[in-house]
C-alpha cells in the first residue's frame, strides 16, 4: 500500500508513521511526503529516512485547485493509493477530495465533533472539559467532519496546563494514527 503523507510543520505524526513502518507494524510504504512549507521540520525527517519529498509553493499556482492538479498527477503517476494528512494546514478542494474519494485520512487533536478548528487543544483546555482526546477520520469537503474511524480519550487532570495537555495529546496521536492507518488498510483490502 503506497501512502502519501502531507505535512506543513513539525511532522511528529509523520515520524510515528515512519517508525511504525520501520518496526513492521504498519504494512505500507510512504512513497512521498507532500509539503507546502520550505521551513517545515518534517522535511528533515523525510531526508533522514530517504523518503521522497514533493515540496510546492502554493503562491506559485493561480488557484488551490491548480496546485492540487499538479500534486494529484504526481501521486497517481507514483501509484499512491492512500493520502494521510498529518498536520497539513491547507484545506483541500472538492477536486482533490474527489480524486482520492474515500482514501484520505486526517488526525485531529480533539474528540470530534467537539472542538473543530486549528486550536483544538487550547480550546478544549480553556473550555474546562474533564476529558478531550484524538480523532482519526475520513476527509470530506466539510473541515474536521467525515466518518470517524478511531478515537482515544485523554483525561484533563487538575494540574494540567495547555503544555502538559498538548504533550499527552501528541503521545496519544502517535499511538493512534499508525494503528488507525493499518486498520483502514486491512479493512480496505478485504
Ligand atoms: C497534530 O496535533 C494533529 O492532530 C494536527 O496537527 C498536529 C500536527 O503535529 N492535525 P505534527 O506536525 O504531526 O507534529
Amino acid at each position: 500500500m503506497k501512502l502519501a503523507v502531507f505535512c506543513s510543520g513539525f511532522g511528529s505524526n509523520f515520524q510515528a508513521l515512519i517508525d511504525s513502518i520501520e518496526a513492521g507494524k504498519l504494512k505500507a510504504e510512504i512513497a512521498v511526503m507532500v509539503c507546502d512549507k520550505p521551513g517545515a521540520f518534517a522535511l528533515s525527517r523525510a531526508k533522514k529516512h530517504e523518503i521522497p519529498v514533493l515540496l510546492f509553493d502554493p503562491k506559485s499556482f493561480p488557484s488551490r485547485e491548480a496546485s492540487e492538479r499538479m500534486i494529484v498527477s504526481a501521486l497517481k503517476s507514483q501509484g499512491v493509493e492512500l493520502i494521510v494528512l498529518a498536520g497539513f494546514m491547507r484545506i483541500l478542494t472538492p477536486y482533490f477530495i474527489g480524486a482520492y474519494k474515500g482514501k484520505i485520512l486526517n488526525i485531529h487533536p480533539s474528540l470530534l465533533p467537539a472542538f473543530k478548528g486549528a486550536h483544538a487543544i487550547r480550546d478544549a483546555f480553556e473550555a474546562g472539559v474533564k476529558e478531550t482526546g484524538v480523532t482519526v477520520h475520513g476527509v470530506v469537503e466539510e473541515v474536521d467532519a467525515g466518518p470517524i474511524l478511531s478515537q482515544v480519550k485523554v483525561p484533563v487532570s487538575a494540574g494540567d496546563t495547555v503544555e502538559t495537555l498538548e504533550k499527552k495529546i501528541h503521545e496519544a496521536e502517535h499511538k493512534l494514527y499508525p494503528q488507525a492507518v493499518q486498520d483502514f488498510i486491512r479493512k480496505g483490502l478485504k
